[in-house]
């Protein structure tokens, strides 16, 4: 595996090649991301992951000091999935100015859910997104990237900015892996101690039920079962942002007549001082 840090050596290093497979990470790589890498390896004719802590996307109060980089681990994890070249820039090389240019996601799906518990967020990921393809697809149209539905939210506002701006990239969707109670992998799951992190799995369980409630037909109830659920949550000490049913082609609430709308159960809680999201399909 090659490891570039500036824009010109990852060109260099992608010169022989027209189609790079892409998996955008910030690092402390888990299964789930090495998930993408597998998927995303026979889809192109190089493998490309970059792993740079976006300070972007984080708010002040936020994890960008303390998020963990494990960088040993990460290159040996990237290397055994057979990724053929890891681009981790310094800030300096992806921002050698201040960013002042940055991509506005629209409101109406960038300023809800998450981006209503963090406000900026979204800007800040469809900056970097926009920036990092630009470094690994520009010249190379027919490439593709992955994104893992984990964040789900984040891969339909990545997926849309490639529409809207024709960008010549075909953005993939992978599947949530979770460990074997059920918990979705996350690089966040790191901070849970033991005790919580036996209690973390109760989020994927409100989902659950939240979403058996909603499909069982009682939709007049929705906003009570969503009630319900964050009550559920906060009762067994959590402080839940969020558990809503969505139409997975909007994030909006479905409406009463949206019976055969396909939809999605989101979520957002914090246990102790870790924020966890999470989403199911139903
Ligand atoms: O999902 C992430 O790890 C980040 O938001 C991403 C897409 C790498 C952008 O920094």
């Amino acid at each position: 595996m090659k490891i570039v840090n500036t824009l010109a050596d990852l060109r260099t290093a992608l010169a022989p090649f027209q189609r790079p497979a892409f998996v955008a990470t910030m690092g402390n790589l888990h299964d789930g991301h090495i998930a993408l890498v597998n998927q995303a390896r026979p889809l192109g004719d190089v493998t490309v992951a970059s792993i740079f802590v976006n300070r972007l996307q984080f708010a002040p109060h936020e994890d960008f000091d303390t998020y963990p980089r494990t960088w040993e681990a990460d290159c040996d994890k990237l290397r055994a999935a057979g990724c053929d070249v890891l681009f981790a820039p310094r800030e300096t090389d992806l921002y050698p100015e201040p960013q002042t240019y940055k991509v506005h996601p629209p409101a109406e799906l960038a300023d809800i859910l998450e981006g209503h518990f963090r406000p900026g967020f979204f800007v800040g990921v469809s900056t970097v997104v926009m920036k990092l393809f630009m470094c690994v697809f520009a010249g190379k149209p027919g490439g593709v990237a992955m994104f893992g539905k984990k964040d789900y939210q984040q891969q339909m506002i990545i997926k849309r900015m490639v529409k809207q701006f024709a960008l010549p990239i075909e953005i993939v969707a992978g599947e949530t892996l979770r460990a074997a109670d059920g918990l979705a992998l996350s690089s966040r799951n790191g901070y849970l101690s033991e005790q919580e992190r036996t209690e973390a799995v109760q989020l994927s369980r409100a989902l659950k039920t939240l979403g058996e409630a909603v499909k069982s037909g009682v939709a007049g109830k929705r906003e009570q079962l969503e009630a319900g659920a964050m009550q559920t949550l906060a009762e067994r000490g959590w402080k839940p942002d969020y558990l809503t049913v969505r139409r997975r082609a909007d994030l909006l609430p479905p409406h009463a007549g949206d019976a055969a709308e396909p939809l999605v159960v989101l979520g957002a809680a914090k246990l102790g001082s870790t924020r966890l999201i999470d989403n199911l399909e139903i």
